[in-house]
């Protein structure tokens, strides 16, 4: 059977699970969605945030990239944090990267594809402005999952200065900004930093 087939075969067969257990469960799911955090991940295949953090459709409002990267010209992002914060009203926002990222080691090495170089020359300041931290890490294994997780604090503190964010807070709005990292090797997620206007946790 083809590839594709088969996904349509497992969404139907999924659906029809999932009217098993709740008959109203497609009906109510098409009224609203009230997510309670927005999501800003790496489109690397091995971090779904439904499944990892063992949530259902509805949950997490959702932003994937190549590096989980905020940048602060990216019209797609820019709607997405708005439409999260504005509209929905989000609570908190992850910014997850991850151990073993693509993205980042790209930048590690020094990579200067069109499309894929642009994008992630932020890890690239990142490593330069962080060179002696790095430089006493033995293995580049070590030394490029000490960048993702320094990429994903830089990404955090951005966010909170943009506007959308400025705004929120300045209103009284709820919201938290958590940097977290998921360990491909042991399925476990793992925080490094959370701001909001009344707590300034630094974990790294
Ligand atoms: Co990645």
């Amino acid at each position: 059977m083809d590839l594709l087939d088969q996904v349509f075969l497992s969404n139907r067969s999924w659906a029809q699970g999932m009217v098993k257990n709740n008959k109203d469960y497609f009906k109510n799911l098409s009224l609203t969605q009230v997510p309670k955090y927005l999501w800003i991940g790496c489109s690397d295949s091995r971090v779904p945030e439904t499944e990892i953090t063992g949530s259902k459709a509805g949950e997490i409002f959702v932003h994937r990239n190549i590096a989980n990267l905020v940048h602060d010209d990216d019209p797609s992002l820019l709607s997405v944090l708005k439409y999260a914060v504005d509209y929905l009203k989000v609570e908190h926002i992850v910014v997850c990267g991850h151990l073993n990222c693509g993205g980042v080691k790209a930048a590690f090495d020094g990579l200067e594809d069109e499309h894929l170089g642009d994008w992630i020359a932020d890890i690239k300041s990142s490593y330069m402005s962080n060179k002696d931290d790095l430089s006493e890490i033995v293995s580049n294994t070590d030394k490029i999952n000490r960048l993702a997780e320094l990429s994903v604090v830089k990404q955090v503190e951005k966010l909170s200065s943009m506007k959308v964010v400025k705004d929120a807070w300045g209103r009284g709005q709820h919201l938290h900004i958590h940097g977290w990292m998921f360990d491909i090797s042991t399925g476990e997620l793992n925080s490094l930093k959370e701001l909001s206007p009344e707590k300034r946790v630094w974990a790294i």
